[in-house]
């Protein structure tokens, strides 16, 4: 399996994506970073450390990272989308396992030097930690040998602001340092996520066991917003689309595209502006998804939460 590194801010769809990782074969989670987004860090720390506890996983290391955006705070998190502890309103039950005491960048950059197979990078929140990384282990970074990022749009507008996907908005600096490095990087944006939606049918098949149920409850919060926020009769699965292309490599159509972050203070601010004019041969060029089949991602995840529980 390849050994896989999600840096998260738990978020439902976070804690769906964490647990697709744990119920696929073909990737060895070896370490959850946490970064500020959804929620505060205290939180979505905590909240990966109970999701990896609810899947009998709390030996996967979690480790805390940045706790503030690089150089604008956060206007504000999203409470209002993931409930104010970050999970729906359901509490899980805490882990036995305590925080790794390496900040997130130290505890990614031993993991990326000491490891003889290449490394997989899942990051499905604000980018601050891999800004982070770039800058003080620009060797470590050098050997993430696929960096899969949930975040921008390349024509589907935002959703937090008219121009802005939430995750580059929330740091829009530290996406345009990970955007434009050269790392090898897929970005799973609006125009892919959207369309991916899961519906009662599909949480009703990865219910009835006791780790689904728990996913199933996480997910009604979610579902009650999508209803008003998007019109939707179903869950958005952003940051499990991610974690699926991590898993299976060519899941999603990709097109390599000349991407920049608008980080001024206007009405753009963390709009990613894809070139869509050429496919770019630029080293500083990344994968940008531009096709799914959503029916197929969506059956994937489905079943493999499903098999989480033995079904
Ligand atoms: C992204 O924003 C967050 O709220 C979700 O967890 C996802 O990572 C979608 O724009
Ligand atoms: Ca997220």
């Amino acid at each position: 399996p390849v050994p896989l590194v999600i840096d998260t801010d738990p978020g439902i769809d976070d804690a769906l994506a964490i647990l697709l990782a744990l119920a696929s074969p073909e990737v060895d989670l070896r370490l959850v970073t946490t970064v500020h987004g959804n929620v505060e860090l205290a939180q979505t720390t905590e909240n990966a450390l109970r999701v990896l506890h609810l899947a009998g996983r709390s030996d996967v290391p979690v480790a805390a990272g940045a706790a503030e955006s690089l150089v604008h705070p956060q206007p504000e998190r999203a409470g209002h989308v993931h409930g104010a502890a970050g999970l729906g309103g359901v509490e899980l039950p805490p882990s036995p396992a305590s925080v790794d005491p390496r900040p997130a960048v130290v505890a990614l950059a031993d993991l990326l030097v000491a490891s003889p197979e290449p490394v997989t990078v899942a990051a499905l929140g604000p980018l601050t930690n891999l800004a982070l990384l770039l800058r003080v282990f620009p060797d470590a970074a050098a050997r993430i040998d696929r960096l899969v990022v949930m975040g921008g749009s390349a024509a589907r507008g935002g959703n937090v602001t008219a121009a802005a996907e939430f995750n580059v908005w929330a740091d829009a600096e530290a996406a345009q340092a990970v955007l434009t490095s050269a790392l090898p990087t897929v970005l799973v944006g609006l125009d892919v996520t959207l369309p991916t939606v899961l519906d009662e049918d599909g949480i009703a098949r990865f219910a009835a066991g006791p780790i689904g149920g728990r996913a199933a409850a996480i997910l009604r919060q979610y579902l009650d917003h999508a209803r008003t926020a998007y019109g939707t009769s179903g869950v958005v699965l952003h940051d499990a689309l991610a974690v699926t292309e991590a898993v299976a490599p060519g899941t999603l159509g990709t097109v390599r595209r000349d991407v920049v972050v608008d980080t001024g203070l206007g009405f753009g601010r963390g709009q990613t502006l894809v070139d869509r004019r050429t496919v770019s041969t630029a080293a500083t060029a990344v994968e940008v998804a531009e096709r799914v089949d959503s029916a197929a991602a969506v059956e994937f995840l489905v079943s493999r939460l499903a098999g989480l529980d033995g079904r």
